[in-house]
């Protein structure tokens, strides 16, 4: 192959993923497909490439590791999973989330970046019920869900991580994620067994009889997911999963959350750890004082100016 290069590629739902796996500048020749399917294309291995549904490319400069996206047609022209549309949440005279409109499509990860005190956890918060929006609208699935409770958004396919982890401390590892699969008005033929297939997911089966409080911080981090997987989302929403990993871990996580955007689950991250929110995501949101400052494809957002100025500048280059 040309330059040393590699990619692997992958069929994820209605997206066809090419990962680059190593190489140099230079173009490299996708043809070393590790899912056995045919060659996809040429594509410079350090670049991020995209294809839209009438073949246009478009490439902007990406890292090594990076991941590339050809989205099928359909994908692009199906209705929103999710739209969020206007949304507010004031705190008397904070406007912690203010007027922020995304629609988020199924089977997409969209990272949601910005600073502490951007209004991440808050937006948050309304889309999954735990707080009414003091304005604006939000839809799962072409129906209106704005300020519905906790329980019913749960229902209808959305779920959630906390931002601290928030595990039935002195109960298992395997009853928290039982708790998860028989929630209200939810029925299991078999709760353990299901329970038992949601930890091996996250590979945390070999932890299934230890006390929730006994795990370690990596180990938390994916009972938190678990207990979320195990409603049975459509939706994921996962507020900082990797806060507090190392490399290695973050890696392994990533591995999980690519594995669960596989299996038809949308996910909607939000992240500090740039490295793995840059290369997850399909399109990022990026929010600074309670508004959304920027949204596109990650090597875009990452070149926005306004972002650098008021996040990347900041962070990007740091160890994460
Ligand atoms: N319940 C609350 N009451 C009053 N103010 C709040 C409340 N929750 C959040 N805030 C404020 O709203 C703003 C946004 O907070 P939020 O937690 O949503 O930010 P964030 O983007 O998630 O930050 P981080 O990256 O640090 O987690 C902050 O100024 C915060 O202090
Ligand atoms: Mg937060």
């Amino acid at each position: 192959m040309p330059n040393g290069t590699f990619c692997a590629g992958e069929s994820l739902g209605t997206n066809i993923i090419i990962r680059c796996v190593n190489g140099v500048a230079g173009p490299g020749n996708c043809n070393d497909n590790l899912s056995g399917e045919p060659p996809i294309g040429n594509f410079p291995t350090t670049c991020w490439q995209t294809s839209n549904s009438s073949g246009d490319a478009a490439c902007a400069a990406g890292p090594m590791g990076s991941v590339v996206r050809l989205r099928a047609a359909e994908a692009e022209m199906s209705a929103p999973l999710l739209r969020v549309s206007q949304v507010s949440r004031w705190f008397g005279g904070l406007r912690a989330v203010d007027e922020v409109s995304f629609d988020l499509n199924g089977n997409e990860i969209l990272g949601l970046i910005g600073p502490n005190g951007a209004g991440k956890t808050t937006l948050f918060e309304t889309i999954s019920g735990f707080m009414r929006p003091t304005k604006g609208a939000i839809s799962f699935d072409g129906r209106d869900i704005t300020g519905q409770p906790p329980h019913r958004m749960a229902r209808l396919g959305i779920g959630r991580t906390f931002q601290i982890v928030q595990p039935f401390r002195d109960v298992s590892v395997l009853e928290n994620v039982i708790a998860g699969v028989v929630g209200p008005n939810r029925e299991a033929v078999d709760p353990r067994r299901e329970a038992m297939a949601v930890l091996t997911r996250v590979k945390l089966h070999h932890r299934s009889a230890a006390l929730a409080r006994n795990l370690s911080l990596p180990e938390k981090k994916r009972l938190e997911i678990a207990r979320a997987l195990a409603t049975r989302p459509r939706l994921l929403l996962l507020d900082e999963v990797m806060a507090g990993l190392t490399p290695t871990e973050i890696d392994e996580i990533m591995v999980i959350l690519a594995d669960i955007r596989r299996s038809g689950i949308a996910l909607l991250i939000v992240e500090h750890v740039m490295r793995a929110i840059m290369s997850l995501s399909d399109r990022i949101v990026v929010m600074a004082n309670g508004r959304k400052i920027a949204e596109g494809l990650p090597a875009a957002v990452a070149a926005d100016a306004s972002v650098i100025e008021a996040y990347l500048g900041r962070r990007h280059h740091g160890p994460a």
